[in-house]
Order: C-alpha cells, then sequence, then structure tokens
C-alpha cells in the first residue's frame, strides 16, 4: 500500500511523527512526504524534523506565505501533480490548517480517498479559517481519526456516520514519550506566552491589550514569550513590539521539546493555539485561552483551561484567582497509543 501524507505547518510535524516513525519501520505501508512549505523559517520547520525524527520529505513545494485564495489553490495544483505521480492508495492530512485543506480538495478531486487525522473538531466560529479547513476536510474524507467522544458526536450531528475511529489524540503519544525525561537542567519561568492566531493578531487593538495583560503580569512573574512570525511582523506593523515590557523574555520560536520543557516547569500557560491547550492539560499545568471558544471543550471541562478576552486586567486577574488550583485528571484524549491505532486501523484496508 502506498500513503502520501501532507504536512505544512508546525504543529503537522509534530502530529506527524509518530506515525510516520511507526510506518517508517514496517514493509507494507510506503510513505511519501509532501511538505507544502507554509511554515519555512529554520524554527518552525526544519527544527522538527531534526529533533523528532519525522522522516526527510520526499517533495518540498516550496509555497511560502501568501494571502489564503492563492496560497490554497497554489498548493492544491501542485499537490495534485504529485498525486498523479504517486499515485496513491490513500492520502493522510492532519488538523486544520491551508495544507490540510489544500491536500484534501487536491486528493478528493481525484478520487484518492483522504485519511482525516484529528477530525472531528469545531469551534463554530466560521470567521477563522481554520474551522473552514476542516469542516470541509472532514466532509471529503474517507477515513476519519478523532481523539475524543466530543469530535466522534461532532461528526455524527454533521452527518457523518461511516469510518470514525476515536483512537485519542497523536499529540498525546508524542507528549508521553518525551515528558517524564525532561529534567530541571536550565532556567524556568512562571508564566509562558504564546499567541499567533488570526482572530487575534489581525487586530491592533486586541494586540495592544494582550500587551498591557502581559506587562502587567511581569511585574510579579518570570515570563517567556516565543514569538510566532506572524505575530511578531504584526507587532512591528503596529509599532507596538516595543511596548513590551523588557522584563519579558521574548525569544525566536522554541523547539518541542524546549516548549514541553518550558510548560512543565511554568506555573501558568498564557496562548491561543489549539495544541499547546492540549499540552498544558497533558502536563497538568492550568491554561488561559484568548479566545472566545476551543475546540478542546475537554480541558475547560475538567478545570484545567479557561477562556478569557484580553480586555482590561482580565489576564492577570484569572492568573491569580486559578494559580494553585488543581482540575481533574481523567484520560479523555487516549492512552498514548493513537499512532499504532491508527496503524492498525489503515493495514485492515483495502
Ligand atoms: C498556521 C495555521 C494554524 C496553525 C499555525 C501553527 C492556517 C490557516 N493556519 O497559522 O491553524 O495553528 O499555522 O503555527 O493554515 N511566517 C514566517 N515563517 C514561517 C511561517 C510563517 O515568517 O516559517 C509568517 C509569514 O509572514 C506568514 C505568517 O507568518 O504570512 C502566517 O503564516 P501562516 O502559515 O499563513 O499561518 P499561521 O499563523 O502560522
Amino acid at each position: 500500500m502506498k500513503i502520501v501524507t501532507i504536512l505544512g505547518a508546525r504543529p503537522q510535524f509534530i502530529k506527524a511523527s509518530a506515525l510516520s516513525n511507526l510506518i517508517k519501520r514496517q514493509k507494507k505501508i510506503k510513505e511519501v512526504i509532501i511538505h507544502t512549505g507554509q511554515h519555512y523559517d529554520y524554527q518552525m520547520s526544519n527544527i522538527f524534523f531534526k529533533e523528532l525524527k519525522v522522516p526527510k520529505p520526499n517533495y518540498n513545494l516550496n509555497i511560502k506565505s501568501k494571502l489564503h485564495g492563492e496560497m490554497t489553490g497554489t498548493m492544491i495544483s501542485r499537490i495534485e501533480k504529485v498525486l498523479l505521480k504517486e499515485k496513491p492508495n490513500y492520502t493522510i492530512v492532519y488538523g486544520d490548517t491551508n495544507s490540510t485543506l489544500a491536500g484534501a480538495l487536491a486528493a478528493q478531486k481525484l478520487q484518492i480517498p483522504i485519511i482525516h487525522i484529528e477530525a472531528g473538531l469545531r469551534s463554530y466560529n466560521k470567521n477563522m479559517p481554520e474551522e473552514l479547513n476542516r469542516v470541509l476536510t472532514d466532509h471529503c474524507s474517507s477515513i476519519l481519526f478523532v481523539p475524543s467522544k466530543i469530535a466522534e458526536q461532532n461528526l455524527k450531528h454533521e452527518g457523518i456516520k461511516k469510518n470514525i475511529f476515536n483512537v485519542g489524540d497523536v499529540m498525546y503519544d508524542l507528549f508521553t514519550s518525551v515528558f517524564s525525561k525532561l529534567k530541571k537542567n536550565k532556567n524556568v519561568y512562571e508564566i509562558l506566552v504564546t499567541i499567533h492566531r488570526a482572530e487575534n493578531t489581525n487586530f491592533k487593538i486586541k494586540m495592544s491589550n494582550i500587551i498591557k495583560n502581559l506587562n502587567e503580569l511581569s511585574n510579579k512573574y518570570s515570563i517567556l514569550f516565543p514569538l510566532h512570525p506572524r505575530t511578531k511582523n504584526l507587532l512591528k506593523k503596529y509599532k507596538i513590539l516595543k511596548l513590551l515590557d523588557s522584563r519579558i523574555k521574548v525569544v525566536k520560536p522554541i523547539s518541542y521539546i524546549n516548549t514541553m520543557y518550558y510548560l512543565k516547569y511554568a506555573k501558568f500557560l498564557v496562548t491561543d493555539s489549539g495544541g499547546m491547550q492540549k499540552e498544558a492539560f497533558f502536563s497538568k499545568t492550568q491554561a488561559l485561552t484568548v479566545r472566545d471558544e476551543t475546540e478542546w471543550k475537554e480541558t475547560i471541562d475538567l478545570g484545567w483551561n479557561r477562556l478569557v478576552k484580553p480586555i482590561e486586567n482580565q489576564i492577570f486577574l484569572k492568573t491569580e484567582k486559578f494559580l494553585n488550583f488543581y482540575g481533574k485528571k481523567r484520560n479523555v484524549y487516549g492512552n498514548g497509543n493513537a499512532a499504532q491505532l491508527i496503524l492498525n486501523t489503515i493495514r485492515r484496508l483495502k
């Protein structure tokens, strides 16, 4: 069996590491990897291939920074050419980025069945590019691997009834293999911050408020802020990057293992990332999510995550309130063997 896997953005390199490394070790399935080039800086791409030993992509399409329509369209036409050449039995796509949707549309037009990993998530906010990407991808996929019961129910409510497999979260596989080995061997920070979502970064007012909140936090806590290139570019454009308090340690995006290290030893995470909300939950670190809604509702229900608006000193107040609060522990995202379960299912496919 031949599979073409389409990757393009940072979270997909992380998600692919567990499954691609399992596929590599057996003979019956050949995997061909396409990297669309959506993320291209060393810190956003190569570092993950190296650190997590993700097999090197067979194709790099080098499609960098474009408007959404142009980016997705260019990806579709370039991926189509590779699919026509490789003639795979299946295509694998992960998550909800423009690379996911482009891969799914290219494959669907050629009637190559799509396997969607991390299917079924919903924010029900259609203004998010990620929501559009994941809904459309789910509706053209043949096999849907979901990370949770809620994700499974979301699909069923939309009329997708067949070939849904709740295998747990693939990010949990990698997390469990790395986390216990992280010993305190360098600086730690009380608060880790990541912000990159368009719904925040595209608005100067929201970003100014986030900076004000972080500055307030820095009066009391040590803060590490690895800055996503999108966020950095926009803060510069709005001329507010220099307003960040100098006590906040601002660095380039950091590797997966370093991110898990700082998360493990932080008291709090402030984020708008989907993956980081979950990873905070896995590591039993409290999270504040600077968004109006989340796809990872279990993290809220179990008391490890809260939605917060970046107004006045909301982030500061919520941090103070939940500082020594512990949520409930439950394995709502599986047992850390999602990749193996996915591989077992794929092996049974015709
Ligand atoms: C994308 C995904 C998002 C995911 C995130 C993880 C979409 C619609 N969004 O958002 O779901 O959570 O990746 O990081 O696919 N840039 C660089 N260097 C890079 C990558 C990006 O400078 O290596 C800059 C470019 O100016 C680019 C901007 O960041 O225009 C945004 O990148 P893009 O890939 O469009 O979206 P993300 O915000 O990273």
